[in-house]
């Protein structure tokens, strides 16, 4: 057998052994590329005399068709199969139920979800909604709110301060969201009604408090604003947000130093195994602070306290979310769990209103 015969047959058997596309390409660079052996015998023609060249040369490119031939017959060949595996193990069967969409598998947290719904109850009553920035100047956080510099006050907010700066002013993590009527009051001309949900900040952590947390600030400024506005909103507040047609109120005087008089607010409810109902029992719930805006904050805000008056609140969003929802610890709402998501989740496409319900 002569070399070419040889060579022939080994490329051949070699097409015959190729066992995916990959591999026939391998063997088709390895004897037609570039490089190839038979494209090496072409090369060798141009040295040869012209009755040598027409021997060879009708030889060798036989021996080049042939190859391409194989090629082409095996390479279909190993693309059919190929084709057929895959349709194989990828069958579809349409009769099948329809996986939800990430839109329905996806929930909402009860933070936003709660969010959401005061949102819309504070909306129906002619609210606007107010934001500011987690990072503070310590005049909006304290002094414009009548936190005196070295006031003890000042202490109880554990607060998260940053790195002084040059001039030795410290921003901070803002420890409540009462800033934002602060910024409201400089942006805006009374009448005012705001809410300003958002995150806060405090250095503490245990079963029932966590460094960062929610609150919502609730601020209205007129002529002639007084408690039992500020009274009728709470009430109504609560019975929407709780979703139960009464709910009795306590007000009890305390101290803020943005507020005069200042008053703490407890909702009337009853402990059972483990559940809590409102609106009736003997027991007791704090919700949230309140009071009269003080006139030394007004007037820090450019507002004239002998002709406007206002009213301001604080609630925090995470303990009314656990309260309405039955959610035992308040650190499970931070730790990201799915399982746990799932369990107290909302659905995305829900959107909570008053006229369709708050938690479908
Ligand atoms: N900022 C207070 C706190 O975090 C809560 C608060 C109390 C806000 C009374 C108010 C208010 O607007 O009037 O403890």
């Amino acid at each position: 057998m002569s070399d070419l015969d040889q060579l022939q047959t080994q490329i051949l058997a070699e097409i015959a052994a190729a066992s995916d596309e990959a591999a026939i390409e391998a063997v088709r660079v390895a004897a037609l590329g570039k490089k190839g052996s038979i494209s090496a015998l072409l090369a060798t023609l141009g040295k040869m005399s012209p009755d040598e060249r027409k021997t060879e040369g009708a030889k060798i490119n036989l021996a080049k068709d042939t190859v391409t031939e194989a090629l082409t017959v095996r390479r279909d060949v190993l693309k059919t199969a190929a084709l057929d595996a895959r349709l194989a193990s990828e069958i579809v069967d349409v009769t099948l139920p329809v996986r939800d969409t990430p839109a329905d598998q996806g929930r909402i947290h009860p933070i936003s979800q709660v969010m959401d719904e005061l949102t819309a109850i504070f909306a129906d009553m002619g609210f606007a909604v107010a934001e500011g920035p987690d990072i503070e100047t310590d005049d909006y956080n304290f002094t414009k709110l009548n936190f005196p510099v070295g006031h003890p006050a000042r202490e109880m907010h554990d607060t998260f301060f940053f790195n002084p700066k040059e001039d030795s002013s410290r921003l901070l993590l803002r420890t409540h969201t009462s800033p934002v009527q602060v910024r409201t009051m400089l942006s805006q001309k009374p009448p005012i009604r705001v809410i300003c949900p958002g995150r806060t900040y405090r250095i503490d952590s245990d079963a029932t408090h966590t460094p960062q947390f929610h609150q919502v600030e609730g601020l209205v400024i007129d002529k002639g604003s007084h408690l039992g506005h500020l009274k009728w909103i709470l009430a109504e507040f609560c019975k929407a947000f709780f979703e139960v047609d009464n709910v009795n109120m306590r007000f009890r005087p305390s101290f803020f130093p943005f507020t005069e008089p200042s008053l703490e607010v407890d909702i009337q409810c009853r402990r059972d195994k483990g559940e809590i109902r409102f609106g009736e029992g003997e027991d007791w719930l704090e919700i949230l602070g309140c009071g009269m805006v003080h006139p030394n904050v007004l007037r820090a805000c450019d507002i004239d306290p002998e002709i406007y008056q206002g009213f301001a609140w604080g609630m925090g969003i995470d303990r009314i979310a656990m309260l309405k929802y039955g959610i035992p610890d308040l650190r499970q709402m931070f730790e990201g769990d799915v399982r746990w998501l799932n369990h107290y989740g909302f659905k995305p496409l829900d959107v909570p209103t008053l006229a369709g319900g708050l938690s479908p």
